[in-house]
């Protein structure tokens, strides 16, 4: 384990080839279920260049209208997110080291020219709870900065099986993902990269 900044530890390699296989399968299921939908920024109804799922009881979503947010059903078909499954619960468990169960695990598709700008999760009314996040496929540069926009930032190279929790003083550092490394991972057949994000959202 890493400490990268107070608050922020990087693992790498906490997933083993398997694991990240079995996660992979864990996603493709859960699209079956519920499909990817393109988010939207608030306001500006701009498309985000990732698509996204959830799985959990809450699920967060974007749109123009309304904005980011949590909700217990797909923004397109309407129905509940698929349960949060085992495995992931368990990693939950195992990283957040927190006392309740997470609700939500948002599931990110970056393909190569994917990027997500500097933001902090802040959608939650529960910021005890660590955000542990999972990366598989392609590398990404992912950037780290402080609780204020403006601060100094630094990068780091997230790789597939790698797992990141941004807890304590981290809770609501900015981050974002800078840029996708092609061919860096064979784990997806088409590239890119898949990121989970398991979080607490109620107290
Ligand atoms: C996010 O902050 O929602 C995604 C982070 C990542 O893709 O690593
Ligand atoms: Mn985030």
């Amino acid at each position: 384990m890493i400490s990268v900044i107070d608050g922020v530890r990087l693992h790498p390699q906490y997933l083993s080839l398997q694991q990240q296989r079995q996660l992979l399968e864990v996603a493709r299921k859960v699209i079956r279920d519920a499909p990817l939908f393109v988010p939207t920024m608030p306001k500006t109804g701009k498309k985000m260049s990732v698509r996204m799922t959830n799985c959990g009881s809450l699920g967060w979503v974007t749109d123009k209208q309304q904005g980011y947010r949590y909700q217990p059903v797909h923004p397109d078909t309407g129905e509940n997110w698929p349960k949060i499954p085992p495995v992931l619960v368990d990693i939950w468990q195992d990283l957040a080291r927190y006392s309740k169960p997470a609700e939500a695990c948002l599931i990110n598709f970056y393909n190569d020219t994917a990027k997500m700008g500097l933001h902090q999760d802040q959608d939650e009314k529960n910021l005890e709870a660590p955000v542990v996040s999972l990366s598989l496929g392609n590398d990404c540069l992912f950037r780290i900065g402080g609780t204020k926009r403006g601060e100094p930032s630094k990068s780091l190279r997230l790789r597939s099986g790698d797992a990141l929790v941004l807890e304590g003083p981290a809770r609501l550092i900015y981050h974002g993902v800078d840029r996708i490394y092609p061919n860096t991972s064979r784990l997806l057949k088409k590239g890119g990269r898949i990121n989970f994000t398991l979080r607490r959202v109620n107290e």
